[in-house]
């Protein structure tokens, strides 16, 4: 029997920006270079390779990169002044759309890679590591990344983020995804099934399915056929020691009448959606290319609410698409109210280059973006602190993901997405406590652990408040 060598020991460093996509592509990044020898390193300088994973669906995305590159080069230049050498690669969205500039701009770059090209990663170290020159892999290949990545070896400890779609057809006025991504692609059933067992006996007890349009998987069935994603759900509710199911990002549009269902069949489906909308204005949702209108989403969050009751919404908000007006404006800020949301997100909007909105007439001014942003992001903080005051008295289920901020603390997460933290420790890590919540503080929550009382009412939403009252 022969025993080949192991590969010597390297080290990898990767700073990851941007979404949950760009982490869970991160950790793969790490699983595909571990048979090369590279095991994670803490900080750049302790690097042999450095991965800069970016993210380009908002402004100065760029400016960040480079002036992060900056200040690697300097470091790389050192190292190889004492004779070692450093691996620099950018990866990710911003290495998509930008990688002939990244090149010409940062030379010292020795690869760039779109995140089709992540399985692709080992092949191209090993090209650097035989010639000199940079290495450009940003072209959208045929086959696809998930056929060859090997499975995953880090455990992600208690919550788990498992990719099951990625890419997007939908070209909404804004955005970049569609161009940074490609277009929309769904792994097979079986394959997200495996994993989410891998992940379950590393000891997951919480999985959250991520996609662009995570509510658009249409992937291959195991026999056969197409599933779609709540038949997906049911599917991995059958997982034993699964206690918990998320998935984002959806879209309105693929929100059909049987994922609404499963809100209601699914008791480990949590109680907490994120639904990016955008505008409350029909004519800005046309203008963006959304494919439905405000009283669509009021009537998705309607159905979700009768099957689940306590369900808790979340979105994205864009203030100052091309062509809003004051009125456009209004009808956001009454969706909100009609809606009501336990958070949200909101974004001022900034041009990204290549796309339609980028050279739509009607710019909105800088000025006047603010003042929107502002007024929508108070009424959005007013919605989160009700939603979360109301939640005070009230006993959930807590699944306890690791050590507090503070000594004899745990850290967990109610089931709907809030942080909590309470006494305990953190040896406590995967297990599913039912706690009383006691505060409200202005992003999380304190708990006191209970034996075993049975579950209160459900904390009501801002909108359930207003019609109690
Ligand atoms: N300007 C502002 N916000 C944007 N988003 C995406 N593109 C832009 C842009 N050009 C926001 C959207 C999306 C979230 C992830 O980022 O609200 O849902
Ligand atoms: Fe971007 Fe729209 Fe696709 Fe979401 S649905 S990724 S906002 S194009």
């Amino acid at each position: 029997m022969t025993i080949s060598p192991a590969p010597p020991r390297k080290r990898l460093f990767i700073r990851s920006w941007g979404c949950q996509m760009n982490v869970y592509d991160s950790g793969r990044m790490a699983d595909v270079l571990a048979p090369l020898g590279y095991a994670p390193a803490d900080t750049a300088e302790d690097a042999d390779m450095v991965v800069l994973n970016t993210c380009h669906i908002r402004e100065k995305a760029s400016e960040k990169l480079f002036s992060e590159l900056g200040r690697l080069r300097v470091l790389k230049q050192a190292k190889e002044q004492g004779g070692e050498r450093m691996i620099l690669a950018v990866a990710g969205c911003v290495a998509q759309a930008e990688g002939a500039e990244i090149t010409a701009r940062a030379p010292y770059v020795d690869l760039v890679l779109g995140p089709q090209s992540y399985h692709r990663l080992p092949e191209m170290v090993a090209r650097i590591s035989r010639a000199t020159g940079s290495v450009i892999e940003t072209d959208f290949p045929t086959e696809q990344k998930f056929d060859f990545l090997p499975d995953s070896t880090t455990p992600q400890g208690v919550t788990a983020f498992l990719t099951i779609q990625e890419g997007c057809d939908k070209f909404c006025s804004f955005c970049v995804v569609p161009y940074t991504r490609g277009s929309e692609y769904s792994r097979a059933a079986t394959a997200v099934i495996a994993e989410a067992k891998r992940l379950v006996a590393q000891g997951a007890r919480e999985i959250a399915l991520l996609g662009q349009n995570v509510n658009a998987w249409h992937g291959e069935g195991p026999s056969g056929g197409t599933w779609t994603l709540s038949r997906l759900l049911l599917e991995l509710a059958e997982i034993p020691d699964l206690a918990r199911l998320r998935y984002t990002t959806s879209h309105p549009r693929d929100m059909d009448d049987a994922l609404i269902a499963a809100h209601g069949q699914i008791p480990q489906l949590m109680p907490f959606l994120h639904l990016p909308v955008q505008s409350g204005s029909d004519r800005m949702l046309q203008a963006m290319n959304r494919g439905h209108k405000a009283d669509a989403y009021r009537h998705i969050a309607e159905k979700l609410r009768a099957v689940r009751p306590d369900i808790a919404l979340s979105s994205d908000f864009i203030a100052g698409h091309p062509g809003e007006t004051e009125a456009d404006h209004q009808a956001t800020l009454k969706l909100i109210e009609d809606v009501g949301f336990a958070l949200a997100y909101s974004f001022k909007y900034s041009s990204r280059p290549g796309t339609p909105a980028a050279t739509a007439q009607m710019q909105v001014a800088e000025a006047e973006k603010d003042r929107r942003l502002q007024e929508i992001q108070a009424l959005l903080r007013e919605q989160q602190d009700a939603f979360n005051s109301a939640c005070v008295g009230r006993s959930c289920e807590v699944l306890v993901t690791g050590a507090g901020r503070d000594e004899g603390q745990f850290a967990g997460r109610s089931p709907w997405l809030q942080p909590v933290h309470g006494l305990g420790s953190a040896g406590m890590a995967g297990q599913m406590v039912q706690a009383t919540i006691t505060a409200a503080l202005r992003n999380s929550l304190t708990v006191r652990l209970e034996g075993n009382e049975a579950l209160g009412p459900p904390p009501q939403t801002p909108r359930q408040e207003k019609a109690a009252a």
